[in-house]
């Protein structure tokens, strides 16, 4: 399994991990709410027996025992008569009284009848009232859910954005001290990569002088042949020399940078395989062209890989709005929509023999070093894709 897939499995292990214990957890406290709830229904019901007993009753010993479970009893109430006319509150403001008895008996106390309803509403709002016969009518007590009860309801919401931000917190902070590490290694091999390359590149230069003055070279092209390849090689080195230090932008005509290295390339993939640049031929960028040619490099060979047999790629620059863009399309196998930023992720690769690691090389190039951006523009599949990457523009010549 490739590095690519494997993480994309972890993800979703994860991910149905972390649904798993989120519902176990709401559903748990589902089931605890479910049971106050019952429990707290069972006490409003005592009261409103108990309110029929003290009125049915004169045993005082009995009387006290029935206030005493009353008082134990936390759930706020509100008992109205057959007229909706107010008779009894419990565990509400006691600052708030809602009567005029009340107020009349004290007069220090208002009378605040906008509360009362307000409270009223929210429980009828809640749960049925429950009904009980004293004095010959019919008296209707109304509750709501304690604090608790409340308080309960919201717990797993709370619990889970505080452990979701926790969490979140931990994978920034872990990835990027990951990705750092990432960049250390990868810039320190490609540094080194062209230290090594360095001493063999130079003898293999003047071993072709040497051969040069020994042999005809007009004669003989396998020489320049060879001579081109070491060449190459050098370019290959100086590329990877570049990478970790902030490369130097030289303002250039993308026209010719692109023309040069797309007849370079050319001749090296089968000749089924037609290629055309167009576009503006003025356009400028600040570019570094080892690097640039990179990314055309790897652009092209995907564009070649997408391709079966026959096929046209083709590189379009344009300019507007001071950006410029350079559309590399190909007639290959297209991309599915789903892919279109998965392709650029390390790792990512249909291809049996690739390591997945060509996009986001020139992601990297294109985004660190030329400050641009590079994305699929277009893709359709059978019919064959466009990568676009677009960079700021620099002035004219003229
Ligand atoms: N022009 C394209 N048309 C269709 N698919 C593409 C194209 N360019 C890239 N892809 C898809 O994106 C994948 C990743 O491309 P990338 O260049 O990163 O890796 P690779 O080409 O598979 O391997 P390598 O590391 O050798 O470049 C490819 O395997 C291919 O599936
Ligand atoms: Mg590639």
């Amino acid at each position: 399994m490739n590095p690519y897939q494997q993480k994309r499995r972890w993800k979703y292990s994860l991910l149905a991990f972390a649904v798993v214990i989120a519902s176990g957890s709401l559903l748990y406290t589902n089931y605890l709410v479910k049971n106050i709830a019952t429990s707290e229904r069972t006490r409003a019901q005592v009261w409103a027996l108990s309110m029929k007993q003290v009125f049915a009753s004169d045993d005082n010993d009995f009387l006290n025992y029935v206030f005493a479970v009353r008082d134990s009893l936390t759930v706020p109430a509100i008992v109205v008569d057959d007229k909706g006319e107010f008779k009894y509150k419990k565990g509400l403001d006691s600052t708030k009284t809602f009567i005029a008895i009340e107020a009349e008996e004290n007069p220090n106390i208002k009378y605040d009848t906008a509360y009362f309803r307000h409270e009223l509403n929210s429980m009828k709002e809640q749960h049925e009232p429950i009904k009980v016969t004293v004095l010959n009518s019919q008296w209707l007590v109304y509750y709501k859910d304690s604090a608790l009860l409340t308080q309960l309801k919201f717990f797993p919401y709370i619990q889970l954005s505080v452990i979701a931000i926790f969490l979140l917190t931990a994978y920034t902070a872990f990835s990027s001290s990951r990705k750092s590490e990432q960049n250390q290694v990868w810039v320190g091999l490609a540094k080194e990569t062209a230290h090594q390359l360095g001493t063999p590149i130079s003898s293999l230069m003047a071993w072709i002088e040497l051969m040069k003055d020994k042999f005809n070279a007009e004669k003989d092209p396998l020489i320049l042949e060879m001579e081109n390849d070491v060449k190459r090689l050098e370019i290959v080195a100086d590329r990877f020399s570049k990478i970790g230090s902030r490369p130097v932008l030289e303002n250039r005509n993308v026209y010719e940078v692109v023309k040069d290295f797309t007849d370079y390339f050319r001749v090296r993939v089968s000749n089924r395989i037609t290629f055309e640049v167009r576009g503006d031929t003025n356009t400028r960028a600040g570019l570094n062209v080892p690097l640039f040619d990179w990314v055309l490099e790897n652009l092209l060979k995907n564009a070649v890989n997408a391709i079966e047999d026959k096929g046209t790629i083709t590189v379009d620059i344009s300019e507007s709005k001071k950006q410029v863009f350079i559309d590399v399309t190909d007639t290959g196998k297209g991309i599915a929509r789903s892919k279109f930023d998965t392709v650029f992720q390390p790792g990512y690769t249909t291809r049996k023999r690739g390591w997945g690691l060509g996009l986001s090389l020139t992601k990297r190039m294109v985004e660190n070093y030329h400050n641009g951006h590079i994305f699929v523009k277009d893709s359709e599949l059978g019919k064959g894709t466009t990568f676009r990457i677009a960079l700021k523009a620099t002035p004219h010549d003229n």
